[in-house]
């Protein structure tokens, strides 16, 4: 054993070794990880597309799992999915007519792009797609189902979206909870400044039920400078 890996090139060792991961976790096919793939699509797809799995529900480009439900339907597997999404990402169709949200080119490559189309493949058009469940209480899981994390950062949640402000930063002692709820369910009353109008989508203040928005901004308060000083929390309003 000890003579044996002597005689082995460091180079040829790494190879050996690159070849078991390559079987272990791509059952000879593939090495894409979906797990990180719904990741990367939180940060670079759930900004413009639906898709339940994720939890992200944008609605600048098409929802996904309406676009792949009738091809999951009749009978096209994950592998088919993968390719189309593959197509798309590295030359997406130029023609919705509309040039101010066509979808760019190249958003992900390489291992990126394998882990995203393996994760779209495995989950585009499944019906009862949902996201997992998630540590932190219900006010986490509400933000983790509604593709909250896609374009905001919070740290507390784990997410990296930078479509809309850092919500570690933005919410700041002295925001109340009747406050931030308006941040949600009207989005456009009031713009962060240096971000988009029309990004975020509208539609929180009739998809959530009140308990979940209570829980949402609760859980907000309780993981940003917001709560600071608060004990609970409360508000008039
Ligand atoms: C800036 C918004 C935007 C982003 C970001 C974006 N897309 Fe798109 N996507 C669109 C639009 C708009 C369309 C429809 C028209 C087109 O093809 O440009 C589309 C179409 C698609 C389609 C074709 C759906 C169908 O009906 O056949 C797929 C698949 C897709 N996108 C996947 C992705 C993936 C994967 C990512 C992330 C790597 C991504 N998109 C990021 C806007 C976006
Ligand atoms: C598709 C991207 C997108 C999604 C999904 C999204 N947001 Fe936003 N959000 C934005 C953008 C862009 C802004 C800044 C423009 C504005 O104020 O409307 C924003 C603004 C906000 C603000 C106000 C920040 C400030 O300083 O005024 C809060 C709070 C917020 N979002 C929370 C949420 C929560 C909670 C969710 C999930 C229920 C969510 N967002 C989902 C893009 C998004």
């Amino acid at each position: 054993m000890n003579r044996r890996s002597k005689l082995i090139h460091p180079l040829l060792a790494l190879v050996a070794l690159g070849a078991i991961v390559v079987v272990a976790a791509g059952c000879g096919t593939t090495t894409a990880d979906e797990n990180r793939g719904r990741v990367l699509f939180e940060q670079k797809c759930g900004n413009c597309h639906a898709l339940a799995q994720a939890g992200t529900s944008a609605q600048i480009g098409p929802d996904l799992d309406a676009a792949f439900a009738a091809a999951r339907e009749s009978g096209q597997n994950s592998d088919t999915i993968e390719g189309v999404v593959k197509a798309q990402v590295e030359s997406p169709r130029p023609d919705n007519g509309n040039p101010a949200v066509s979808m760019p080119r190249d958003i992900v490559t390489g291992q990126d792009l394998d882990d995203v189309a393996a994760y779209i493949g495995m989950w585009a058009g499944v019906p009862g797609g949902a996201p997992p469940e998630v540590p932190g209480g219900p006010g986490a899981q509400v933000f983790t189902n509604n593709g909250c994390g896609g374009c905001h950062i919070l740290a507390a949640a784990g997410s990296g979206g930078v479509t809309g402000p850092d919500l570690d930063e933005v919410l700041v002692a002295g925001d109340s909870a009747a406050q931030i709820e308006d941040m949600i369910a009207d989005p456009n009353a009031e713009i962060a400044q240096g971000y988009p109008a029309n990004v975020m989508p509208e539609s929180f203040g009739e998809t959530l039920s009140k308990k979940e928005l209570e829980d949402l901004v609760q859980y907000l308060i309780e993981n940003t400078p917001a709560g600071e000083g608060k004990s609970g929390g409360k508000s008039s309003g």
